[in-house]
């Protein structure tokens, strides 16, 4: 019980961390990426095309660092490419905690 909580309350805080990083303009610059980029797979509003719909109800349950993975490395042989060249891992989360929050149009 206690190792839980300790657990979550170090994960609260490397998630802030991870946050507090990432400064305004390179938020813009993700979010830009995440509606042009990952948009023309998943569409423009993330509701799925060639790539699934990313949208919360599809987010819900999956865990964070199943989609973190998914970012970095993509899925073999599907059209899911891996961004690490582009993206930190802080990055990855960032995008991964938008997603399940609902990116604004
Ligand atoms: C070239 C097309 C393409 C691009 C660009 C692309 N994706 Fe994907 N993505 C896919 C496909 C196809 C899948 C489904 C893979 C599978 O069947 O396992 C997928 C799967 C995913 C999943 C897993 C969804 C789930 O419900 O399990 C996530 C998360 C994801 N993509 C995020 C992104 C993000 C974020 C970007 C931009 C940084 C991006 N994708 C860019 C094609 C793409």
């Amino acid at each position: 019980m206690v190792k839980t909580l300790l657990l979550t309350a170090s994960l609260v805080f490397v998630s802030a961390t991870a946050l507090a990083e990432i400064s305004p303009s390179r938020q813009t610059e993700l979010t830009h990426l995440l509606k042009h980029d990952c948009g023309s797979c998943h569409g423009m509003t993330l509701k799925g095309g060639l790539g699934p719909a990313l949208l919360p109800e599809q987010m819900d349950g999956k865990d964070t660092n199943y989609l973190v993975t998914t970012i970095l490395e993509g899925h073999a042989n599907t059209a899911m490419p891996g961004w690490k060249t582009m993206l930190s891992v802080d990055e990855a989360l960032w995008i991964a905690k938008r997603l399940k929050q609902g990116v604004q149009p």
